[in-house]
């Protein structure tokens, strides 16, 4: 090995390697930080430590403290485990940023209060065991990648996936869908119809109809999933302005020309190219001229480093289904194009909530 190929705990130090020595290209020998490495050997672990904490209902049992906070003692003979694993588990929580310790006392941080109580804000409490798809396909994903194919994607048994994570989702969808108003006006039109494909909780139709007195909304989702919207707009008041009609939203009866808006609320990710495309076309064929169609899902930019949110979430869908990969913004915008739609634009309602809307144009 040569001199300078040698690597060196602190070979910035060395007064050898300067650009005067060496000249240009000036190959920095400073080694890369191994900190990104480790962020990932650990992210398994983040990622148990809180579900552990839910589990173990440790932020719901902390809110019954919420300035003096709780010892790890003191929680632990509340939920009657031992304290020493439980203040290494709450130490953990802290090093994430999701609790806070003051001394020997625990509390709730405004992070935890609003993303990690059952009945916080914008609670993800339900949506965070769910949220990565089946835990054991990530165990296979050499797996996947090799074959092409999930050992057990999501389509084998969808109701049991879709249940828990579209009632997980509602609360933080039910926000975009509401704020997506301030975009796009539904609020302004007349007796407005609304086709929601693939509704999951149908947060998209709930928020309509209560900007719209007098709108009515077609409501579809799968077999077993299409309760959850059939609970939830009746939570809302707004069940009796609804028509359900299960089914694959492929092959259900739509009308031609009859909606005002069309929703395809994160259902393009899991459908492969030819799939969202045909999903487009339909939304196209039912809406009137002049009417929208709302595209949501995690738009995967031009750049792929810049929203790894969205490329990761990609990767989940082809971890656990049969077709699903990351939606670009390219493709999103391209499927639209082709369908027919007009006046495309890129809306982000909430942070990191994003939906194209796109116009029929007029006859
Ligand atoms: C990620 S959830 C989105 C739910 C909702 N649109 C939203 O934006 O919150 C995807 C939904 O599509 C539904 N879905 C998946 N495949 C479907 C199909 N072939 N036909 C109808 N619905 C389907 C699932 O059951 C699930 O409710």
């Amino acid at each position: 090995m040569s001199e300078t190929s040698r690597d060196a705990p602190y070979p910035e130090l060395k007064k050898t390697h300067t650009m005067t020595r060496v000249g240009r290209p000036f190959t920095d020998f400073k080694p890369p930080a191994a900190a990104p490495v480790w962020a990932v050997i650990e992210g398994l672990g983040r990622y148990h430590v809180l579900l552990a904490a839910l589990e173990l209902g440790v932020f719901e049992a902390l809110d019954e403290a919420p300035d003096a906070g709780m010892t790890a003692d003191e929680l632990a003979g509340r939920l009657d485990i031992p304290a020493l694993h439980l203040e290494s588990l709450l130490d953990s929580v802290v090093a994430l940023g999701l609790l806070d310790r003051v001394v020997d006392h625990f509390k709730l941080n405004d992070a935890a209060r609003r993303y990690l109580l059952v009945d916080g804000a914008a609670s993800m409490a339900g949506l965070i065991p769910v949220a990565p798809g089946p835990h054991e396909n990530w165990t296979r994903l050499a797996g996947t990648v090799r074959s092409g194919r999930p050992a057990t994607p999501i389509d084998d048994d969808p109701a049991a996936f879709y249940v828990p994570l579209v009632e997980g989702t509602f609360t933080t969808m039910w926000r975009c869908a509401t704020r997506a108003d301030f975009k796009m006006r539904y609020s302004a039109l007349a007796a407005p119809r609304i086709l929601d494909l693939g509704a999951g909780g149908a947060p998209w139709s709930i928020a309509m109809l209560q900007s719209c007195d007098d709108g009515r909304a077609t409501v579809n989702d799968l077999d077993g999933v299409i309760d959850v919207a059939r609970r939830k707009t009746a939570e809302h008041g707004v069940a009796d302005r609804c028509e359900f009609r299960p089914g694959d939203f492929h092959t259900i009866p739509i009308e031609d020309g009859a909606y005002d808006i069309v929703v395809l609320g994160h259902v393009c990710r899991t459908e492969g190219p030819d799939g969202a495309q045909h999903l487009v076309e339909r939304a196209y064929a039912a809406l009137r001229p002049e009417g929208r169609v709302v595209l949501a899902d995690y738009f995967i930019g031009p750049n792929h480093k810049t929203n790894p949110h969205a490329v990761l979430m990609g990767m989940t869908m082809m971890a656990s289904t049969v077709n699903g990969f990351g939606v670009t913004t390219d493709a999103a915008s391209a499927w639209l194009r082709d369908a027919g739609f007009e006046a495309i634009r890129l809306i982000e309602p909430i942070g990191f909530q994003f939906a194209y809307v796109a116009s029929k144009p007029r006859d």
